[in-house]
C-alpha cells in the first residue's frame, strides 16, 4: 500500500489545527510540509514556525520540502521545529553532499527534490546516501496544477536505478496526484503519494485518503 502524505498546502490555515486532527484520524501516513522562498519559487508560503505548531498537533511523519536557495542556513531551524525528513531541491545546491550530510548529522532523514526538467539520472552518485528522492509531476510553487504526463517515464527510470543498486529509497511524487492517475503512479514504482488539491477541496478528506490508500 502507498504512503499517503497530504500536502497542508492545501489546507485550510484558519482552521489549521482542525485540518491536522482530521488528518491523524484519517489514514494518511505522514505529513508533507511545503516551504518556500519566494526565490528558488514563484510563491511564499510558510517557515519553520508553522512546522513547530503542525508538529505539536501529531505524532505523524513531518516530511518538510524545502523549496528554497541555500538549504544549509535553515537545516538546524527545521530539525529543532521537528521535521523528520528534510528534503531539499537538487537544483538549488550547489554542494549537494553536503547538504545531505548535514541533514543526516543532524538526525533527520534526507530527501532530494528534482523538478520536471531534471533527469533522474544526475541522482546516480547521492542516491546511495539518501532515504528519498521526491519526483516533481509540476513545476513547484502551487498546489492544483495539473500533472505532466512525463513524470511516469522518469518514476520507471528512478525504480529501475534504485533497484539496480539494491536501494530501497522512497520514491514520492509531488504534483497533481489524483485518483485517475494515482495507480499508474504507483505502477511506475512510486510508494508515495503527495496529494494537496485531492485530499482538501473535497468534500471529504479522510474518505478522499482511504481512497488513495486503497489504490
Ligand atoms: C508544489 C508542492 C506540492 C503541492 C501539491 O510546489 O510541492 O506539494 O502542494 O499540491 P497538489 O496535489 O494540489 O498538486
Ligand atoms: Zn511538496
Amino acid at each position: 500500500m502507498p504512503i499517503i502524505a497530504p500536502s497542508l498546502l492545501s489546507a485550510n490555515f484558519l482552521q489549521l489545527e482542525e485540518e491536522c486532527k482530521m488528518l491523524n484520524h484519517s489514514q494518511a501516513d505522514w505529513f508533507h510540509l511545503d516551504v518556500m522562498d519566494g526565490r528558488f519559487v514563484p510563491n511564499i508560503s510558510f517557515g519553520p514556525m508553522i512546522v513547530e505548531f503542525i508538529r505539536k498537533t501529531t505524532t505523524k511523519v513531518c516530511d518538510v520540502h524545502l523549496m528554497i536557495e541555500q538549504p544549509e542556513n535553515f537545516a538546524e531551524q527545521f530539525k529543532n521545529a521537528g521535521a523528520d525528513i528534510l528534503t531539499v531541491h537538487y537544483e538549488a545546491c550547489t554542494h549537494l553532499n553536503r547538504n545531505i550530510q548535514q541533514i543526516k548529522n543532524l538526525g533527520m532523514q534526507a530527501g532530494v527534490a528534482i523538478n520536471p526538467h531534471t533527469s533522474v539520472h544526475l541522482l546516480e552518485d547521492i542516491l546511495p546516501y539518501i532515504d528519498l528522492v521526491c519526483l516533481m509531476s509540476v513545476n513547484p510553487g502551487f498546489g492544483g496544477q495539473k500533472f505532466i504526463p512525463q513524470s511516469i517515464e522518469k518514476i520507471k527510470q528512478l525504480r529501475k536505478m534504485c533497484n539496480d543498486k539494491g536501494l530501497h529509497t522512497h520514491i514520492e511524487v509531488d504534483g497533481g496526484v489524483n485518483f485517475e492517475n494515482a495507480a499508474q503512479i504507483i505502477q511506475a514504482g512510486a510508494d508515495v503519494l503527495v496529494a494537496g488539491n485531492t485530499v482538501f477541496k473535497v468534500e471529504n478528506p479522510v474518505q478522499a485518503i482511504a481512497q488513495l490508500k486503497s489504490i
